[in-house]
């Protein structure tokens, strides 16, 4: 059974490995410290007795109103606006294709409601690694900005937004 809740301090986070080195060093290395010791964002793991299996780390943000694609813009003040920025997400190789990076994006949906709700929030912004783009776009995200000098061998991540009006309506019966 599968549970997701904030990364606590006792957890072993030294067995997950993302098959991308530089998730897996944060998640190994800084995610405890970034949470307890600096505050910078919390992580929440996908537990599955005891082990993590996945994470996702979020921190409030803010983005520009240029940044927002058109329909998204409409009838927002100009000044930065708040988002909750999903800052990293990853499932462990051996426990991919088995919808727990869905299951981690869903709560994310619902901790951006309740940020909604009780600070404000516009919507859910992540900078997507190029091969993750699919991924995200399934779930209504669109890409926000164009990145330039984009290669192959380093690719940039691509920033994407999803508004919150969308992602209430996908939770309206429990959320309004
Ligand atoms: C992207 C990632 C989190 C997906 O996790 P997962 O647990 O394998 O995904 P799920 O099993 O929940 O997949 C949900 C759906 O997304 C699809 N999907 C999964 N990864 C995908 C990808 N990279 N591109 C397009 N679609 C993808 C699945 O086929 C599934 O579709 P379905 O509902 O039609 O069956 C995982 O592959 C991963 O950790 N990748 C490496 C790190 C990474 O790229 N993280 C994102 C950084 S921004």
């Amino acid at each position: 059974m599968i549970e997701i809740r904030a990364l606590q301090e006792g957890d072993d986070r030294s067995q997950l490995r993302s098959g991308d080195p530089d998730l897996d060093r944060f998640f190994h290395k800084f995610a405890g410290q970034n949470q307890f010791k600096h505050h910078l964002g919390v992580t929440y793991v996908a537990i599955d007795g005891g082990r993590p299996l996945g994470f996702a780390t979020v921190a409030p943000g803010h983005v520009e109103i240029e940044k927002l694609p058109a329909a998204a813009r409409k009838k927002l003040p100009r000044y930065p606006l708040p988002v909750l920025r999903l800052a990293r997400l990853a499932v462990d190789q051996e426990a991919r294709g088995q919808g727990l990076g869905r299951q981690l994006l869903r709560f994310i949906f619902q901790l951006a409601l309740r940020m909604a709700d009780d600070y404000g929030c516009v919507g859910v912004v992540v900078d997507a690694k190029p091969d993750a783009v699919d991924f995200y776009r399934q779930y209504g995200f669109i890409s926000v900005d164009v990145v330039e000098g984009q290669s192959d061998a380093r690719p940039a991540p691509i920033p994407m937004f999803l508004a919150i009006r969308p992602i209430r309506a996908a939770f309206g019966a429990q959320d309004d």
